[in-house]
């Protein structure tokens, strides 16, 4: 009954329609997603139910799911290769929510602390809120993931996914889910923001001028951008720990990713450089032109809204064919009578 083709390892990923996809998350996440799917059998699902726990408006939301499927598959997530589908088509993870919220208790849901977090921050708490891991556990169950690429932020999220799937195995079927484990991908480079090099380069900040850059900006943004990096007084170009230079090392690193190139070649490339002025240039134009044939792409996938959907809609057939049967098992299981038997 596993979701093993070959003996591979199956990876759910699931990433909110919401927020800019910046440099810092291309670098540091999607290319290495890119570059390792036919290691694991990959599921990424973009997901909008997720995104529905806090309001969103009906048109934005709609235009981010589309737009984010567009950009993953112009930075090389290939549909021939990978599951790239909306959680919404799969109508499997809302049923599933529903039949793990009756074996889940209040008080696992209660104790998670990103719902206290954000629950303390609101007059009125909305139940998709508190139910939001449990939807999560249903993602990730249905599949028989055993793999979980998150940030520190979502690992108690998969932990309690992890509770949810022991107990229904000891209710129902030993077994029955693969118990699946949090994983901490390995950042590709760690980017910081242009305007504070301090500070991770983040999706939250990504509206503030020359603290990231877009995936989507024009090449005169980018350039803009990082003419305006902060760097230090000094004039030394070199890759640093020290706090004073988190600038310039923030450039090197950016640049050294780009390239692939490694610390020496990188540094060699600059010898000649006059001045951070120069640095910053050189080091945007390396930036504008990884990213000019992925906003290409991408442009090409969103002015033709019908190739788009017939690569979601086969997304979505090749996840809902794993799905469907895992939730009809569970249906039967838990004593729901399957239509025509
Ligand atoms: N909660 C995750 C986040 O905010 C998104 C998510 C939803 C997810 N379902 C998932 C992540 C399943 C991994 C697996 O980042």
């Amino acid at each position: 009954m596993e979701n093993t083709s070959n003996n591979k390892r199956v990876v759910f990923s699931g990433i909110q329609p919401t927020g800019n996809i910046h440099l810092g998350n291309y670098l540091g996440a999607v290319r290495q997603w890119v570059a390792r799917q036919d290691e694991k059998v990959n599921y990424f699902c973009i997901v909008d139910l997720h995104s529905l726990t806090v309001p969103q408006d009906p048109a934005e939301l709609r235009f981010q799911t589309r737009s984010l499927a567009a950009i993953l598959m112009a930075a090389g997530l290939d549909p021939a290769r990978s599951t790239i589908f909306i959680q919404s088509h799969v109508t499997a993870h809302a049923e599933a929510c529903w039949l793990l919220n009756c074996i889940t208790p209040l008080g696992w849901l209660q104790r998670m602390t990103q719902f206290k977090d954000k629950a303390a921050k609101q007059e009125s708490v909305l139940t998709g809120l508190l139910d939001y891991p449990v939807l999560m556990a249903g993602d990730i169950l249905l599949y028989d993931a055993h793999e979980v690429p998150v940030g520190e932020d979502q690992k108690q999220h998969v932990e309690l996914a992890r509770d949810i799937a022991q107990r229904y195995n000891s209710l129902y079927e030993e077994e029955f889910f693969v118990v699946p484990e949090p994983v901490i991908p390995e950042a590709g480079a760690r980017v910081m923001g242009l305007d504070d090099p301090h500070v991770k380069m983040s999706k939250s900040l990504a509206h503030v001028r020359g603290h990231a850059v877009r995936l989507l900006d024009e090449p005169d943004e980018i350039m803009r951008s990082f003419r305006r990096a902060v760097t230090d007084s000094g004039r030394e170009i070199v890759f640093s720990d020290d706090p004073e230079k988190a600038g310039v090392n923030n450039l090197l690193t950016i640049y050294k990713a780009v390239t692939g190139k490694s610390e020496a070649d990188v540094l060699a490339d600059f010898a000649d450089a006059r001045g951070y002025g120069d640095l910053k240039v050189r080091v945007g134009e390396a930036v504008v032109a990884m990213l000019a044939p992925i906003r290409e792409r991408y442009n090409e996938l969103m002015a033709d809204p019908a190739e788009l959907d017939r690569l979601l809609a086969k997304g979505a057939e090749q996840a809902r064919a794993v799905a469907t049967p895992k939730l009809d098992a569970m249906k039967e299981m838990m004593g729901l009578v399957l239509p025509g038997g």
